[in-house]
């Protein structure tokens, strides 16, 4: 459930009228529901504290406003971070380091030393070398750093192989068979502190079975390590629920996180860490964008607008499918069959296509389920400066980002003199 719906054939974020917003910041923009965030941040919150200790750590990359990750943080949410930049973004929006892991498969010493001198939760270990290069920096800090393996439990996610991750053909984790072993070897370690274990199998699932799978698999791992005098603290399930972009049907927060809390009713022992990003953000953004020209064909209609593949990449590099529709119903143009492409000069670029839209020049169309992984993954590739984004609550607006002014496009340049 989101918060944009249409009243008198006009389509509203809360409660204020997105062509107002067009109108006031241009186009093209992001614009955010602060309800609908708060809402599914909640979803998560409340069905994992069904469990005795629970932490929701939002994944940072799906979208990473300082607003958006302030208004999280006074939730109590935690973060998921995979950079320094990131990091620093969390401490910027007034988030608490130590509810920060810190995954990603290439961590710099610096990293590590600014991470570990704000201690955050944990390290999520993703290879022997860096564990090498954690405990190589904690010592010379001389300060113990909280550690977790993410592995990798070779299971299929189902999903597309961009964002697959829990295979054994993917960078990701170590492979679970050998996690035994590595973990002893890290217990060993005089400045590292073994407090958990985490996964992260993919994105956009749209079943909870791989999920599950891959619980069970770690469940073993830890009862195993029991065994072996390793006791561990939290059980960190990474991310990776699916929304409905078009028909799909993936189970809500709150099914999905009960089973978890189910399964682990034997284990309260274990504080249970998620890392979602998407099922909070997705459906709690939309793409704003305005038809420059409708060029008719004889094989496609094209409808072009003012946002391209450098505002939204998703449809170009995964195919992916998000709904475009009317901001205004238009009750007066013909509908037409059309390619939704932007100005940018490559064939990739489109937003979508054989969509049926009864549009004219100058029409708002809305981009559904942008709020991740949309201005996050945005560049200036055709020196076009980045969108706006703006955050709706309730009949306030705000703009939480400012379109890039020309400017930034060339800010850090040198011309060489000679
Ligand atoms: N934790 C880790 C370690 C991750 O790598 C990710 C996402 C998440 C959590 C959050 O996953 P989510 O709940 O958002 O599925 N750009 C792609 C998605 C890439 C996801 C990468 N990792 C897209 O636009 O579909």
């Amino acid at each position: 459930m989101d918060h944009f719906s249409y009243q008198n054939n006009r389509l509203f974020a809360e409660q204020r009228a997105l062509t107002d917003i067009a109108t006031e910041f241009g186009t093209p923009c992001y614009v955010y529901s602060r309800a609908t965030i708060e809402r599914h941040y909640k979803a998560f919150a409340s069905a994992a504290a069904q469990h005795p200790s629970s932490l929701v750590c939002y994944a940072v990359k799906a979208n990473s406003n300082l607003a958006i990750l302030n208004l999280l943080a006074k939730l109590g949410s935690g973060f998921d971070i995979v950079s320094g930049g990131e990091l620093r973004r969390v401490i910027a929006a007034g988030g608490d380091a130590k509810k920060v892991v810190f995954s990603g498969v290439a961590k710099t010493e610096d990293e590590m030393r600014f991470a570990l001198g704000l201690g955050i939760k944990c390290f999520n270990v993703e290879s022997i070398a860096e564990l090498d290069r954690l405990q190589h920096v904690a010592s010379k800090l001389n300060m113990p750093a909280a550690v977790s393996i993410r592995v990798n439990p070779d299971i299929d996610a189902k999903t597309h192989p961009y964002i697959s991750t829990g295979l054994k053909a993917n960078k990701f984790g170590i492979d679970i068979l050998l996690a035994r072993d590595i973990y002893r070897k890290a217990a060993s370690y005089s400045h590292l502190n073994v407090v958990g274990v985490d996964c992260h199998i993919g994105s956009q699932l749209t079943e909870t079975q791989p999920f599950l799978e891959a619980l069970e698999k770690l469940l073993t791992l830890i009862d195993q390590l029991a065994s072996d005098g390793i006791v561990l603290k939290h059980i960190d399930i990474g991310g990776g629920l699916g929304v409905t972009y078009d028909k799909e049907t993936p189970p809500s927060p709150a099914d999905y996180i009960s089973k978890v809390v189910e399964r682990l009713k034997s284990y309260p022992q274990l504080e249970l860490i998620m890392e979602p990003g998407r099922a909070i953000m997705a459906n709690a953004g939309v793409l704003l964008t305005k038809v420059e020209f409708l060029k008719p064909g004889q094989e496609k209609n094209f409808a072009i607008v003012d946002a391209a593949m450098n505002d939204l990449i998703r449809p170009a590099l995964y195919s992916a499918w998000q709904a475009i529709v009317p901001v205004d119903i238009n009750a007066t143009a013909p509908a037409a069959i059309y390619d939704i492409v932007g100005p940018v000069c490559e064939t990739g670029d489109f937003l979508g296509k054989d969509r049926e839209l009864a549009i004219a020049q100058g029409d708002l169309l809305a981009v559904r389920s942008a709020g991740a992984y949309g201005f996050t993954m945005s560049s200036n590739y055709n020196s076009r400066p980045r969108a706006a984004e703006i955050l709706v609550d309730g009949g306030n607006v705000h703009l939480i980002r400012a379109r890039e002014q020309w400017q930034d496009l060339w800010r850090g340049e040198q011309i060489v003199t000679d």
